[in-house]
């Protein structure tokens, strides 16, 4: 009932021209894979490009954020009607933007709100650190993260979001949670919560992404899981073998 999706996350990486490149490079290959939704979130700049690359192809595109006024004073910001005409997804909330940007919780529920007014999917970051890990505060803090982005949102709309369970210290370091912990931590501190906010039923429809050095090799061991339907992919999203990674997810 819940598609697979995968979404590569660009992060600051690739030109204009090195992102339609890319693009040309993987387009029939991630074409030709069925039965999976995939994506890339480049940056701002680079989307229009990616955008007309992508044309005539199932491969969707996203932004790594978006503020959550309609127009304004808002230096260095765009607005989701900016984002719509190349768009089908946006990333809210990733914990890079977090630490390094000052995304708080209450900006990411105002995005993920303007986000879906605007017809694009939030794909909304959650995710603790190796300090409160190792504290065993994961589930209590993951919790209250879905909470707070979630915070106004009907139920109606929670089939049209993503949330991506992302713990900080698999985030580009190779060091990846393991498939069981993944899924049980997105099982509880994800669907779980959801279910008790909602009803069991809104919380079925919802899909779940993991992310944190997923790479061709162990994307299969996230995808068996129950409550992962998809991965949120850095660094193997930027080169050819993400076709690879692709394949193996389903
Ligand atoms: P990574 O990044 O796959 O390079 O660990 C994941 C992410 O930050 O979305």
């Amino acid at each position: 009932m819940r598609t697979p999706f995968i979404a590569g996350n660009w992060k600051m990486n690739k030109t204009a021209a090195e992102s339609a490149a890319f693009v040309a490079e993987v387009k029939a290959g991630l074409d030709a894979i069925t039965g999976v939704d995939v994506a890339f979130c480049a940056p701002a700049i680079n989307i229009p490009a990616v955008a007309e690359a992508v044309a005539g192809s199932k491969i969707g595109v996203g932004a790594q954020n978006m503020y959550f006024a309609e127009s304004g004073a808002f230096t260095g910001e765009c607005a989701p009607n900016m984002l719509t005409p190349y768009c089908q997804y946006v990333i809210l909330g990733h914990s890079e933007r977090r630490a390094y940007f000052g995304e708080t919780d209450e900006g990411v529920n105002k995005k993920a709100k303007a986000a879906l007014a605007h017809g694009l999917t939030p794909i909304i970051c959650v995710g603790e650190t190796l300090e409160q890990n190792e504290a065993g505060e994961t589930n209590a803090f993951v919790s209250g993260q879905v909470k707070a982005a979630l915070d106004g949102i009907p139920a109606a709309q929670i089939a049209d979001l993503v949330i991506a369970y992302e713990p900080i210290w698999a985030i580009g370091t190779g060091k990846s949670a393991t498939a069981e912990d993944a899924d049980q931590i997105i099982g509880t501190a994800v669907r779980d919560t959801v279910a008790a906010l909602y009803d069991a039923d809104t919380a079925a429809k919802l899909r779940i992404q993991y992310g944190g050095s997923v790479k061709p090799h162990n994307i299969a061991a996230y995808m068996a899981m129950d409550n992962i339907d998809g991965a949120l992919v850095g660094g193997a999203s930027l080169q050819p073998s993400f076709i690879e990674l692709v394949q193996n997810a389903i």
